[in-house]
Parts: C-alpha cells; sequence; structure tokens
C-alpha cells in the first residue's frame, strides 16, 4: 500500500444494504470509492453489533481497494490475528479499548497490517503524542461510535493538532462520523486526507441503481476542491 495524501472517500459499509455486502462493495468501487471502510462493533465497547473475521473474510474478493477495518471491539488483541487472516489492509483500534494500546498496535503491525488508532470525541490529541512511531492511521471520531447517521461533532482544531504533532511521518489522518459536503471541507484544510462516509455516500442509491453512490461521492470530493 504505497502512501500519499490525496484525498480519499472511504465509504462504510454500516450504511449498505446488509443482504447485499458484496455486491456494494463492487458497487461503491465503480463509483469511485477509494478504500472500503467496514465497522466492527461488539455490542460491549460500543452499543451495537455488526459483524466479525467470516463476513471481512467473506468480502475479500469483492474489495480491489483497500479493506479498512475499524475495530469497535474490546478487548482487541485476541482478535487481530483473525482480522489480519481475514485480508484486512488497515486494522484500527481504539486507544480508549484497553490498557495496552502500544501493544495492540504493535501486534497489529507484526500480522502484516496497517495500523490505525481511532480516537472518540472526548479523547484529546495528545493522548496518542508517544504512538506517533507506531501507527499507520489516526481516526479521528466526529461522532461517538456504534451508529451511522449521527449528527457531527466539530473537531477541526483537533485534526490541525494530531496534523502538526505527525510533522513529516506518513500517517494518514481519517475523518469517521457525519461527513457531508458541508462537513468535510473544513476537515480536509485541518490535515485529514481519509473520509469515511456512510449515509452521505448510500442515501439515494441501491445495487441496482448505484449511480447515486457516485454522485454522492463526486459532491464531497468538489465540497473539497
Ligand atoms: C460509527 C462508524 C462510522 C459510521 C459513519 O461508529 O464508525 O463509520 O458508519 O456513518 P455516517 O457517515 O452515517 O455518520
Ligand atoms: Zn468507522
Amino acid at each position: 500500500m504505497p502512501f500519499d495524501r490525496a484525498l480519499k472517500i472511504a465509504p462504510s459499509i454500516l450504511a449498505a444494504d446488509f443482504a447485499n455486502f458484496g455486491a456494494e462493495c463492487r458497487a461503491i468501487e465503480d463509483q469511485g470509492a477509494d478504500w472500503v471502510h467496514i465497522d466492527v462493533m461488539d455490542g460491549h465497547f460500543v452499543p451495537n453489533l455488526t459483524f466479525g473475521p467470516p463476513m471481512v473474510k467473506a468480502l475479500r474478493p469483492h474489495v480491489k481497494t483497500v479493506m479498512d477495518v475499524h475495530l469497535m471491539i474490546a478487548p482487541v488483541d485476541p482478535y487481530i490475528e483473525a482480522f489480519a487472516e481475514a485480508g484486512s489492509d488497515i486494522i484500527t483500534a481504539h486507544i480508549e479499548a484497553g490498557p495496552h494500546i502500544h501493544r495492540t498496535l504493535q501486534a497489529i503491525r507484526a500480522a502484516g497490517c496497517k495500523a490505525g488508532v481511532a480516537l472518540n470525541p472526548g479523547t484529546p490529541a495528545e493522548a496518542i503524542a508517544h504512538l506517533l512511531d507506531l501507527i499507520d492511521l489516526i481516526c479521528v471520531m466526529t461522532v461517538n461510535p456504534g451508529f451511522g447517521g449521527q449528527s457531527f461533532v466539530p473537531l477541526e482544531g483537533k485534526v490541525a493538532t494530531l496534523r502538526k504533532m505527525l510533522g513529516d511521518r506518513e500517517v494518514h489522518i481519517e475523518i469517521d462520523g457525519g461527513v457531508t459536503p458541508k462537513t468535510a471541507p473544513g476537515l480536509v484544510t485541518a490535515g485529514a486526507d481519509v473520509l469515511v462516509a456512510g449515509s452521505a455516500v448510500f442515501k439515494g442509491g441501491s445495487v441496482e441503481d448505484p449511480a447515486p453512490y457516485g454522485a454522492n461521492m463526486r459532491a464531497i470530493r468538489e465540497a473539497c476542491d
């Protein structure tokens, strides 16, 4: 996975048709998605349940780009190997998910994946000051994790602080939650390069009629130009 800081849209399949995930992944990629964002929830770290490694594995043949796996689970470590073997390119764990995030990030890289750290809205940028050389991505949550379609928490200042902390390190800053053509530009200006979007990408479209997915992604990109 070569590094670049060009703007990337990563649709979250949390907003896709759950009975049709494979076709939905192909549809969003055909329509211009850069990455595919996969939200794993355990009903414990977050108050919602989605799916685990077998689903990620089943989706792998349907995703040509990057499988960006966001783990909203605790504990994380017992499942890293399974998510890596399922074909994840990036595995992101929450700093709030346990006392040993340093070990978790090392384990993700040791399993052959890019390592991401996610921060809930209430967690300050400085919390990851000692992790900067262990990460490939920071996921800044702009909603409280657990559900799609929630309203955006404005955290442009936090994004700008993180970008400054990173210096010239090759680390992506990803935004997750409430991304729309309205909220995206300020985040990109502040230093984000990956925008996760669920409802704003999938609204109005379907596997049978995927053109709205493309139009929705273009609307986000054009707002950020
Ligand atoms: C929330 C998830 C997000 C979610 C974003 O816990 O991590 O990826 O799907 O959904 P929207 O874009 O609808 O806020
Ligand atoms: Zn997510």
